[in-house]
């Protein structure tokens, strides 16, 4: 994304608020909200992209928007973070940039990139589709989010290659990582949950398959049918692009359905190979569910049964339609899009709300526009004041 885009302003101190754009640009939060929904009219991976993409964001220095900058200034040694490892498949940099575009139309310079990126995940989370088996739900949980982020001037190259976490990584460095953001083990298993939706790649599983690290043998946490369905799908990777190779053309259809790359899993193919897992591909409980079977697509996924601590919460967020995970999900979206923006560290109260009358209004508002869609509990929320 080039850089004209991007309103870069170095914020030292931060202090988001509800509706920060309400005099600079009113109509700034309804542009993004309605250009979402044309986008996912369009693909409805967007929300999934946008979600992986904020969390790369967010972990990295704060939401500030350093995932979309280039400041190598044509530099080839000077590496950005886009090009670290954990962040070379992320896509949704286009859709930003349209977003970014009816902006600029709209407000030229006023809105930050950062913001635009943490509203347009949250109209995604929210216009995802998710049908669940016991109980109707528009779509995944609404959270609100504060405003008035700016964005950095610095991409962050070492930082991403050494701190997002890794598909094989295991349940000490997952949990460590996320505490250095502030977040408990009980936050962290809610925020992978978004895992509930997207779609991965073959080559983030094969080393499950053959040779787990260098053992001679497949990962010992992945169930027997799961191994072998995993093997029929990815292969051993002979003949591999860098997305992995095609699925076999004996894999069951659902491995094969249409819309999806064929050598790229949807986080939801698999619920539809069991029975006894009924629920759409939304933000529910399948992917805990999963868990519970041994059917975690990556290793770090599956890392989350490794102990006690963290099994309790996959047990208890696998245990409904998604209800107690929804709210937690919520809960822990928020917070994370308040990593970083303020000039001290994190976990500590994380906003500032200017007008508690404002707040009050801009959240009775939220519920009139996604009425039923609601899950954050409102004593919950004064946490953060
Ligand atoms: C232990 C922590 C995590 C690891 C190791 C991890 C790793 C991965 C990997 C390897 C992929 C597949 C990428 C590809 O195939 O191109 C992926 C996809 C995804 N991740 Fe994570 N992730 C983690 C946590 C998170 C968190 C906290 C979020 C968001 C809050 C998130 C959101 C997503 C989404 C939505 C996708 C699907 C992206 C798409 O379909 O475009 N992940 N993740």
């Amino acid at each position: 994304m080039g850089r004209s885009h991007f309103n870069i302003s170095q914020g030292h101190e931060l202090r988001l608020e509800y509706d920060y754009y309400r005099d600079k640009c009113p109509d700034a939060e309804k542009t993004v909200r309605s250009k979402m929904a044309q986008l996912y009219s369009q693909d409805k991976q967007v929300p999934a992209n946008l979600l992986r993409l904020f969390f790369h964001d967010c972990f990295i220095m704060g939401c500030d928007a350093s995932v979309f900058l280039d400041d190598s200034n044509g530099n080839e040694s000077h590496p950005i973070e886009r090009q670290a490892i954990p962040s070379q498949t992320l896509k949704g940099f286009d859709k930003i940039n349209l977003i970014k575009e009816e902006l600029e139309e709209a407000c030229p310079g006023m809105v930050s990139c950062a913001d635009a990126l943490a509203l347009a995940t949250r109209d995604g989370i929210l216009l995802h589709s998710n049908v669940c088996a016991m109980k109707e739900q528009a779509g995944g949980p609404y959270y609100p989010v504060f405003t008035g982020r700016r964005d950095s001037i610095r991409s962050y190259f070492q930082e991403a290659t050494a701190e997002i976490p890794g598909p094989d990584d295991d349940l000490n460095k997952i949990l460590h990582l996320f505490s250095l953001r502030g977040f408990s083990p009980r936050e962290t298993v809610s925020l992978i949950g978004a895992h509930n939706i997207g779609k991965i790649s073959c080559q983030f599983i094969r080393n499950r398959l053959y040779d787990f690290s260098g053992t001679g043998q497949p990962d010992p946490t992945m169930s027997d049918d799961f191994l072998v369905e995993m093997r029929v799908l990815c292969g051993d990777g002979n003949q591999t692009s860098l997305h992995g190779s095609p699925a076999p053309a004996s894999a069951p259809a659902p491995m094969r359905s249409s819309g999806m790359r064929e050598s790229t899993l949807g986080m939801n193919y698999y619920q539809r190979l069991s029975t006894s897992i009924s629920s759409g591909a939304g933000f529910d409980a399948h992917y805990y569910q999963n868990l519970l079977r041994g059917r975690g697509l990556l290793h770090a996924d599956q890392q989350l049964m490794a102990e006690e601590k963290t099994a309790k919460l996959v047990w208890a967020y696998a245990s409904d339609c998604g209800t107690a995970y929804r709210t937690d999900f919520a809960r822990v979206m928020l917070k994370m899009s308040n990593l970083g923006v303020l000039s001290g560290s994190q976990g500590q109260g994380s906003s500032y709300l200017g007008n508690h009358l404002m707040t009050v209004l801009y959240i009775a508002t939220c519920i009139m526009l996604y009425r039923g869609t609601i899950v954050i509990n409102f004593q919950r929320i004064r946490i953060f004041w």
